[in-house]
């Protein structure tokens, strides 16, 4: 067997780790910032969104999540009529994924430093989406579906003005919008098929 000379590091190797790169801090800096105010926790000095307008935001988003979770309830318990069973095990689960959605908002909103928000006595004054009852199980859907409408504007506009500036908030969003958009496309295929009142 021959031997193969060890191979040598390439020059531009060797200046990836010696030069320093654009929006890149070296080391010193970094753990020297990381010390700073220290008591914000996960904010650190470079965050360069609006905090403020981030959690007022986020707390609107949390309102319209628990008035969602407090209508898919209503609208489990009180579901009647043929095409009830169906109907509520879907109302169920919505109820429970909105519910799990105001904990992601209320978990980001205190990572940022602020405090949540569940006042019931303000709640569906700060919702986007509102506490409509609904007559009889169409009306529950449509009105579901409406509320899933305005969600999804919100969230979409939300995720416009965190940009990239917070990409954890951005993520976040993008992850709630998503199932919006599947709860959305379930009452709209529901009453596509609609038979009978
Ligand atoms: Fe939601
Ligand atoms: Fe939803």
């Amino acid at each position: 067997m021959s031997k193969q000379p060890a191979a040598k590091p390439s020059k531009s190797s060797k200046s990836i780790r010696t030069t320093a790169l654009a929006g890149i801090t070296d080391r010193k800096t970094l753990r020297a910032n990381a010390r700073k105010s220290i008591e914000d926790g996960a904010v650190t000095p470079t965050y360069s969104a609006n905090r403020t307008a981030v959690i007022k935001l986020l707390n609107d988003a949390l309102a319209t999540e628990w008035v969602c979770v407090l209508r898919y309830y209503r609208h489990y318990y009180m579901a009647k009529g043929m095409l009830a069973d169906a109907v509520k095990a879907e109302f169920l689960e919505h109820a429970q994924q909105e519910q799990a959605h105001a904990a992601l908002l209320a978990e980001r909103i205190v990572q940022l430093g602020g405090e949540p928000d569940l006042n019931p006595d303000t709640l569906t004054a700060r919702a986007h989406a509102e506490y409509k009852e609904g007559g009889n199980l169409r009306d529950m859907v449509r009105e579901n579906l409406i509320a899933e409408r305005i969600a999804i504007d919100s969230y979409r506009e939300m995720i416009n003005f965190v940009g990239d500036k917070d990409t954890t908030t951005k993520r976040i969003l993008e992850q709630i919008l998503a199932q919006e958009e599947d709860h959305a496309d379930d009452f709209a295929d529901m009453l596509e098929g609609w038979i009978g009142e």
